[in-house]
């Protein structure tokens, strides 16, 4: 679909600003729209054809599936024809390590369609913990009292020859694990053999985790364990049994590369007739502001802040942060209840 953009001001001038949305806690809760945020998105488009008129990505530390996929199920709840280039998600920079794992034996955990994400983005050997833990008998002590599991996996035979063989490179987090009892039992097994039993390895495998959310908001009224949560659980366990630490990587949200790469994709968004000559730097376009609206001081606040210039911190009352003034130590530049208002708020201010 091809859009044009231009400022509040006259469509002929670039726009200064832009804005990234976290998802969980300001745009939804957990499938429900809140804090207006089906009129707050509207108010970036010219007319009911979908012209946009304010770059915008969504920024979340969530996934599960992929950027096309969520693109197409948030614009069905939010009303409006949001692009799969305008969605970042927690994993979406797990894309850069493909160069090292292209055909490597990979396992993807998560809620949603883990295979799926790190398939599409390239890795040609990529299996589901489910489907590799399908692979092991009696691997899950507990699986017969899981009473929501069916027991079955649809199976190809290709990842069981390849998971009795291959060793796995490297273990990826996607999305938040279903059954943690299982992830946290068969990735030990895997951080400390390769996944190949009985074996003694020099090196753990790469581990991967798309964010370090220790809570987030879901539908509950007070906050769910994130994968930060899981981690943790994950670290300590590993260590108690094993006499090496846990190596990892986390990505998301507070790092500043995840709003360094925010800012590469808005300035992408803005077609290249916006990008005057006295406004370009390095052929890029230059944002005076960039807004961040997020509901999580410690992750979404302290990131825009760590981020500097031209990042502009919004907080909203409508997900994990709940007070009644700024929150002391990670304070955002402005607190308001809703989407609806810190919108409000930027309009005011650009117009
Ligand atoms: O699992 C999702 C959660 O960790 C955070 O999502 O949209 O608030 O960054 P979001
Ligand atoms: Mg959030």
């Amino acid at each position: 679909a091809s859009r044009s953009y231009s400022h509040l001001r006259s469509p002929s001038q670039r726009p200064s600003f832009g804005i990234a949305f976290d998802i969980d806690g300001v745009i939804l809760r957990g499938n429900t729209p809140i804090g207006g945020s089906p009129q707050a998105l509207g108010r970036l488009y010219h007319d009911s054809f979908g012209t946009l008129k304010v770059p915008y990505v969504f920024l979340t530390n969530g996934g599960g599936v992929p950027e096309s996929k969520r693109a197409f199920e948030l614009s069905k709840l939010l009303g409006v024809n949001i692009l799969p280039s305008q969605v970042i998600q927690g994993h979406t920079p797990f894309k850069q390590l493909v160069k090292r794992f292209e055909n490597d034996l990979i396992i993807a955990v998560g809620k949603g369609e883990p295979a799926t994400v790190m398939s599409e983005y390239g890795f040609k050997n990529a299996f589901s913990i489910d489907e590799y833990a399908s692979c092991f008998d009696n691997i899950d002590p507990l699986a017969q009292f899981k009473k929501w599991t069916t027991g079955h996996v649809n199976q190809n035979n290709t990842i069981r020859s390849t998971a009795c063989t291959q060793r796995v490179q490297a273990a990826f987090i996607v999305s938040d694990s279903v059954d943690w009892s299982r992830d946290i039992q068969v990735l030990c097994d895997i951080l400390r053999t390769g996944g190949l039993p009985g074996r003694e390895i020099a090196h753990q495998p790469s581990l991967y985790f798309a964010n370090d959310d220790l809570e987030y908001q879901a539908v509950f009224p007070s906050e769910r364990l994130g994968m930060g949560a899981f981690r943790i659980a994950l670290e300590s366990i590993f260590s108690s049994i094993h006499p090496n630490a846990l190596e990892y990587t986390s990505f998301g949200k507070p790092n500043p590369s995840v709003f360094r790469n925010a800012e590469t994709v808005l300035m992408e968004t803005v077609p290249s007739s916006y990008q005057s000559a006295n406004h370009v730097t390095g052929g890029n376009h230059v944002f005076r502001t960039l807004y961040m609206i997020g509901d999580n001081p410690s992750v979404d606040i302290k990131g825009a802040k760590q981020a500097g210039h031209p990042w502009f911190s919004i907080l909203t009352r409508t997900g994990v942060f709940k007070g009644k003034e700024n929150h002391a130590e990670h304070p955002a530049d402005l607190v308001v209840d809703t989407v609806e208002e810190a919108v409000d708020y930027i309009f005011r201010k650009e117009g």
